[in-house]
C-alpha cells in the first residue's frame, strides 16, 4: 500500500455537496490523500493525515478527471478535405462516414490500435481519465468485431455501433443490413461491448429500425444509448427515453416534448451534449440551459471522430458550452465529470470522494472557472489515473 497526499489545493471540486460548497462540493485550501488506486481522504489541508509521499499543489485547482462518455476512436485516415470544403460553405452530411469506413477497413489491426492509443494519450494529457469509444467504421461483422476487440483492450466502456450508417455493401438492401446488425454482427460484437448505440437520423436509421437494433442489443445484454436529434428533429430522444437508454447524445434539435421526456427521465437517461460537433459542422448549438432548467441531467463529451468533431479536448468543450450553450462554468465542469459518469452509469468515477477511483486533474489556475475563462490555454498540468501520476 502506498499513500500520496496532494496538499495546498487552492480550490478543489469534489462533486459531493456533502464535502463542500454548492453542487460542486467546492473546498478551498484542501488536501486529498490517495491510497493505491482510490481516494482515501478529502478535507482541509490543515487536517490532512500523513502520507508516504506528498505533492504540493501550491494553491492551484484540482478537479475530478474528465469522463468523456462519447467518442469514436477506432478509425484510420482523416477527413481534412471534407473539413476544408465545409469551412468554405459545404454542409455536413452523414455520408462522409463512408470515407472513414473505407480507410478503416483497409488498415491493419496494429494501425488501428496505434491510432487509438495516440488519441487516448492526447485526451489524457488534457485531463480525461475515463473514455467511452465505439465501433461504427467497419460495418462488416469482422471489421466491427475487431474494432471492439481493439477498443476493449484500452477501456471498459465499449459501444457497439454497427448501426452507424447502412453499410455501402447494402445500399440497395437496408432491411438486410438491419438484419445483419441485429443478428450475426451483434452475436460477434456483444462479447466485447457494454453498450449498443444507433445513429437515428435521416440518411442513417429511422425510428423503427433504431428500435429494432436497440431492442436486439438489449436482448444480447447490451445497454442502449442513442445518437439522437443531431441533424434534425426526429424520434431518437423519445426512443432513448422509452427504452431507458443510458443517454441520448447530441440533443441539438429538440421539441418541447423531447425536453419534457428528458426531464422526466433525468434519473435514467442523460442528455449528452457534444459541442465539438456543432463547432466543426457550423450547426446550431444545443440549448443546455433549456434542458437544465427543465430538470434534465446533462453531460458534456467530445464526440471525438475524424468527421464531425475532431477534438479530444474536454476543456475545449467546456469553453464552448459556457460561451455558446448557456451553461455556467460550474454546470459545465459538473457535466464533463459527474455528468459523464452518470451517462456511463458509473458511481466510482467523476467525483473526488473517499472510496472513488483516484482520477484527478491539476490545473495551472486558481479555479476550474479558468477552463472556460481561458479557452485554448493548456491549463491541465497534472493527471492522476487510478492513483498513478500519468502526466
Ligand atoms: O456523432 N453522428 C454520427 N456519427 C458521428 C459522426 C461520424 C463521422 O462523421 O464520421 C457523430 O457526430
Ligand atoms: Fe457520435
Amino acid at each position: 500500500m502506498t499513500t500520496t497526499a496532494i496538499t495546498h489545493i487552492g480550490s478543489l471540486v469534489t462533486n459531493d455537496p456533502a464535502l463542500g460548497e454548492g453542487p460542486l462540493g467546492l473546498l478551498q485550501d484542501a488536501a486529498v490523500v490517495i491510497e493505491d488506486d482510490k481516494i482515501a481522504w478529502v478535507g482541509p489541508a490543515a487536517k490532512a493525515p500523513a502520507a508516504d509521499e506528498a505533492y504540493d499543489a501550491a494553491g492551484r485547482a484540482v478537479i475530478p478527471g474528465f469522463v468523456d462518455s462519447h467518442s469514436h476512436l477506432v478509425f484510420a485516415g482523416d477527413r481534412t478535405a471534407e473539413f476544408n470544403a465545409r469551412m468554405s460553405g459545404r454542409a455536413y452530411s452523414a455520408g462522409g462516414i463512408r470515407t472513414t469506413v473505407a480507410a478503416t477497413r483497409a488498415a491493419s489491426d496494429a494501425e488501428l490500435e496505434a491510432n487509438l492509443v495516440r488519441h487516448l494519450d492526447e485526451a489524457r494529457r488534457q485531463g480525461t481519465t475515463t473514455f467511452e469509444t465505439k465501433s461504427g467504421y467497419g460495418l462488416t461483422t469482422i471489421d466491427e468485431a475487431r474494432a471492439l476487440r481493439i477498443a476493449a483492450a484500452h477501456t471498459e466502456e465499449v459501444t457497439y455501433l454497427g448501426a452507424h450508417i447502412v453499410s455501402p455493401d447494402y445500399a440497395e438492401d437496408p432491411a438486410g443490413y438491419v438484419e445483419l446488425v441485429t443478428g450475426e454482427m451483434l452475436a460477434a460484437c456483444a462479447p466485447y461491448a457494454r453498450w449498443v448505440d444507433v445513429f437515428c437520423e435521416k440518411g442513417a436509421f429511422d425510428g423503427d429500425q433504431a428500435r429494432a437494433i436497440l431492442t436486439a442489443g438489449a436482448a444480447a445484454g447490451l445497454i442502449p444509448r442513442v445518437h439522437a436529434n443531431q441533424l434534425s428533429y426526429g424520434p431518437g430522444v423519445r426512443l432513448a427515453v422509452e427504452l431507458e437508454a443510458a443517454s441520448a447524445d447530441h440533443c441539438t434539435h429538440l421539441t418541447d416534448a423531447d425536453v419534457d421526456a428528458l426531464a422526466q427521465a433525468a434519473g435514467t437517461t442523460v442528455a449528452t451534449l457534444l459541442p465539438g460537433a456543432e463547432f466543426s459542422t457550423r450547426a446550431q448549438w444545443p440549448d443546455a440551459r433549456r434542458l437544465i432548467d427543465a430538470g434534465a441531467t446533462v453531460a458534456l463529451s467530445t464526440d471525438c471522430n475524424p468527421g464531425s468533431s475532431y477534438t479530444s479536448s474536454m476543456p475545449f468543450c467546456i469553453a464552448l458550452a459556457v460561451r455558446d450553450m448557456r451553461m455556467t462554468p460550474d454546470e459545465a465542469l459538473w457535466a464533463a465529470t459527474a455528468g459523464g459518469a452518470r451517462a456511463l452509469r458509473r458511481t466510482d468515477i467523476g467525483a473526488v470522494t473517499p472510496g472513488a477511483r483516484a482520477d484527478l486533474a491539476l490545473l495551472d489556475a486558481p479555479s476550474h472557472v479558468h477552463l472556460a475563462y481561458r479557452p485554448g490555454v493548456p491549463l491541465v498540468s497534472g493527471v492522476w489515473q487510478r492513483g498513478a501520476r500519468v502526466r
